[in-house]
């Protein structure tokens, strides 16, 4: 270490500190956006929380605000220019700025290709790739012009790197292009001080995998399968992303971008 001691060094916590930043989640009302809501809310951020679902995102409103947090939930997916405009237009009226965006909305369509449409795919496509591309690119603008970087978290998926036999050409070409656009926007934006990331979980436990937690024979055999392949010998639960997220919206992450965080119980290493 060279020069002047850093002001963080006297308390390393303070590199974690996110302490009054403005927060977007998108997908909030799911198992993921719900996590970092809470997550980001007990961190001291005043958020905006945006989903489809008014009753489930009010619900994770409530609990946001019961954190203590300043909280706009709006009832809108990102999914066309007016939608993501109107939830960055939602933080910077209420709270004048953005700090950092979290895309947890996505989607899951499982179908052998010789059985999927043309339609399915595109939706697939246009949930995890178009959708998260539209939300960046309207909280980036307001970043930019803010001119004090940022921090924008994407979901990618271990399937962004893995293929998967059971149906999965829709979900895995959407999450490799999520990683795609991870790189390249983080390299666009290397020098603007905003940092672009993705986490990369393999199972957690959601709406979208709760069949494979169950007690059946077969959710034991996928289940058995899969955690053969899995060094930590367990599937996840969204609170394994909790850390990960805190790390990638902090200022302890300034140095990383166009990163891919696996947060998989170490199945891609094997
Ligand atoms: N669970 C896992 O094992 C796992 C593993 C790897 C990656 N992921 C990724 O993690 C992210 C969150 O998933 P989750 O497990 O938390 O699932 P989840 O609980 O089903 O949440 C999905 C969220 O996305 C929204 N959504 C659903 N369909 C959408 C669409 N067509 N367009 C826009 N938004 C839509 C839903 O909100 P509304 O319906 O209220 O709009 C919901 O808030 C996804 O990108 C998923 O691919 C999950």
């Amino acid at each position: 270490m060279s020069g002047a001691s850093p002001d963080w060094l006297r308390d390393p916590r303070q590199l974690f500190d996110v302490t009054g930043k403005v927060a977007i989640v998108t997908g909030a009302s799911g198992a993921f956006g719900a996590l970092a809501a809470k997550v980001l809310a007990a961190a001291g951020c005043r958020l905006v929380l945006a989903a489809g679902n008014a009753k489930a995102l009010e619900e994770v409103a409530a609990e946001c605000r019961g954190l203590g947090a300043e909280v706009e939930a709006v009832p809108r997916r990102p999914a066309s220019e007016a939608d993501c405009e109107a939830i960055c237009e939602a933080a910077t009226g209420r709270f004048g700025r953005i700090d950092i965006l979290v895309v947890a909305s996505g989607k899951n369509d499982v179908a052998k290709i010789t059985e999927m449409s043309p339609e399915r795919f595109l939706d697939v496509m246009d949930a995890n790739v178009t959708q998260s591309w539209l939300m960046a690119r309207a909280a980036g603008r307001r970043m930019l012009a803010q001119g004090e970087g940022g921090k924008v978290v994407l979901m990618s998926s271990a399937r962004g790197r893995l293929g998967h036999p059971a149906g999965y050409t829709a979900y895995c070409a959407s999450k490799a292009a999520v990683d795609g656009i991870t790189r390249a926007l983080g390299c666009e934006w290397g020098p603007t001080g905003i940092t672009v990331n993705a986490i990369a979980p393999t199972v957690f436990r959601s709406p979208l995998t709760a069949w494979m937690f169950e007690d059946t024979e077969r959710a034991r055999s996928v289940r058995e399968g899969f955690l053969q392949r899995v060094p930590k010998g367990r599937l996840g639960e969204p609170s394994d992303l909790a850390g990960p997220l805190l790390f990638l919206v902090s200022r302890a992450s300034d140095f990383y971008t166009g990163h891919i965080l696996y947060a998989d119980g170490g199945y891609t290493a094997g």
